[in-house]
């Protein structure tokens, strides 16, 4: 007897496997066409074809119309909690400022950190939870969430805060990046090394108070080196830490190769990321987190080379990077379509990319991402006949409704 059956599916990415999809295996999708799946107590436990699950009876059916069901997405870069937003910002961009530059002259993430330290910890508890209420109606049920707009004490730790009480209360499962640092405060512009300082001297409150498992840097021009970044994520490792990194966003620094020395978990961005790099990274460990929300929105015409990532054996995975200046969108969906058509990934690619591999850019591999016997049943019931069709009709939401343990949390 299950708790739930969706029976009637058309197309089932169980994405079943084991550890991260590299390379090649990213082209193999593991799929049932005409099955049926049982849940009882929030986890899968039952996989099979629509036919053998006639002898299967449950308290609740779901009927998926022949349509395709596959795991929760996992959307594994994003900056969650902040307060405002940068609209005005949008007419410079068009006159052809640079982002660098709008930073540079005190705007952009100065622009909101001014705007987050401001607000109250439930204004930008209220506010991030609408937020993540659209990811979720999206078919995302875990996010990563950093911080990163606060760049002082305790704003850092308020939004932190903030997204510990989400992850406990909302449907979502939350997982906290420290990015404290994101930009050089106004107040040490000159000083960066000694802001660095500071912000390691918080690692150990965020460790004691248990506010985030990973540690970020933003390493670009002007804002972090890759010396800098180098020196902070050690720190933040010897202090119990798993570590990512922005790399290599807009000017090509290095950021890939440093993420491999230093084991981080993830390298996010990669546009600029170089040949060498690219191998070293498809040797190593580290997920390759691509964002191409952000380079439509930055509207260079860069994008991440996916292609050569993928060839030599890397493992993608993609995010929307969602935040109020590179890429205000909570929509994964639109990324995959960017995904197609500028990272020139393969649906079958873009799937691996949103699911498995996405959790474990989050160290969630174990957890998230697949329809396995024993995991919890998240799981995304879809409105479209297949799964290439998904990345295919752009700009709309495709999903019908979202399980969440086991539960029905949207629709
Ligand atoms: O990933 N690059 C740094 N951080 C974000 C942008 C944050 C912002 O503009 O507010 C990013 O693109
Ligand atoms: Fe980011």
């Amino acid at each position: 007897m299950m708790d739930t059956l969706i029976v009637n599916i058309g197309q089932l990415l169980t994405m079943e496997g084991d550890g991260p999809v590299k390379g090649e295996q990213m082209k193999m999708l593991p799929l049932i066409e005409q099955a049926a799946v049982g849940i009882k107590n929030g986890r899968v436990a039952w996989i099979g074809s629509n036919e053998e699950a006639k002898t299967i009876s449950a308290s609740h059916l779901i009927d998926a119309e022949g349509k395709l069901v596959t795991p929760g997405l996992v959307d594994p870069h994003t900056h969650l909690v902040f307060a405002g937003s940068r609209e005005h910002e949008l007419s410079l961009k068009q006159q052809g400022v640079p982002y660098l530059d709008i930073l540079k002259r005190g705007g952009g993430i100065l622009s909101t950190v001014r705007a987050t330290r401001a607000a109250s910890e439930e204004e930008l508890y209220e506010k991030a939870h609408v937020h993540l209420d659209r990811m979720l109606s999206y078919g995302v049920t875990t996010v990563e969430a950093k911080s990163g707009y606060g760049l002082d004490v305790e704003t850092e730790r308020k939004q932190l805060r903030v997204a510990k009480r989400l992850h406990q209360t909302h449907h979502v499962d939350v997982v906290s990046t420290f990015l404290g640092a994101h930009a050089i405060p106004t107040e040490h512009q000159n000083n960066p090394d000694g802001f660095l300082r500071q912000m390691v001297d918080l690692l150990d409150v965020i460790k004691q108070e248990q506010l985030a498992d990973f540690v970020d840097i933003f390493c670009e021009t002007g804002v972090f080196t890759v010396e800098q970044s180098r020196t902070f994520l050690q720190k933040a490792k010897e202090k119990g830490f798993a570590v990512k990194i922005h790399a290599d966003e807009i000017d090509p620094l290095g950021g890939t190769e440093l993420a491999v020395e230093v084991g981080a978990v993830s390298a996010d961005h990669l546009v600029g990321a170089s040949k060498a790099g690219i191998q070293q990274l498809a040797h190593a460990n580290t997920i390759a987190v691509l964002l191409p929300g952000t380079s439509f929105y930055l509207g260079k015409g860069k994008y991440a080379k996916a292609r050569q990532m993928i060839d030599e054996g890397a493992a993608v995975a993609l995010a929307t990077d969602f935040n109020p200046g590179s890429s205000p969108t909570e929509n994964l969906q639109f990324i995959m379509t960017l995904a197609a058509l500028y990272l020139r990934m393969t649906p079958e690619e873009i799937w691996h990319a949103v699911t498995v591999n996405a959790a474990y850019a989050i160290n969630r591999g174990q957890d998230a991402g697949r329809i396995m016997i024993g995991r919890r049943a998240d799981i995304a019931i879809w409105d479209a006949p297949n799964y290439m069709y998904v990345p295919y009709h752009y700009g709309i939401n495709h999903v019908r409704m979202v399980l969440k343990d086991g539960k029905v949390v949207s629709e």
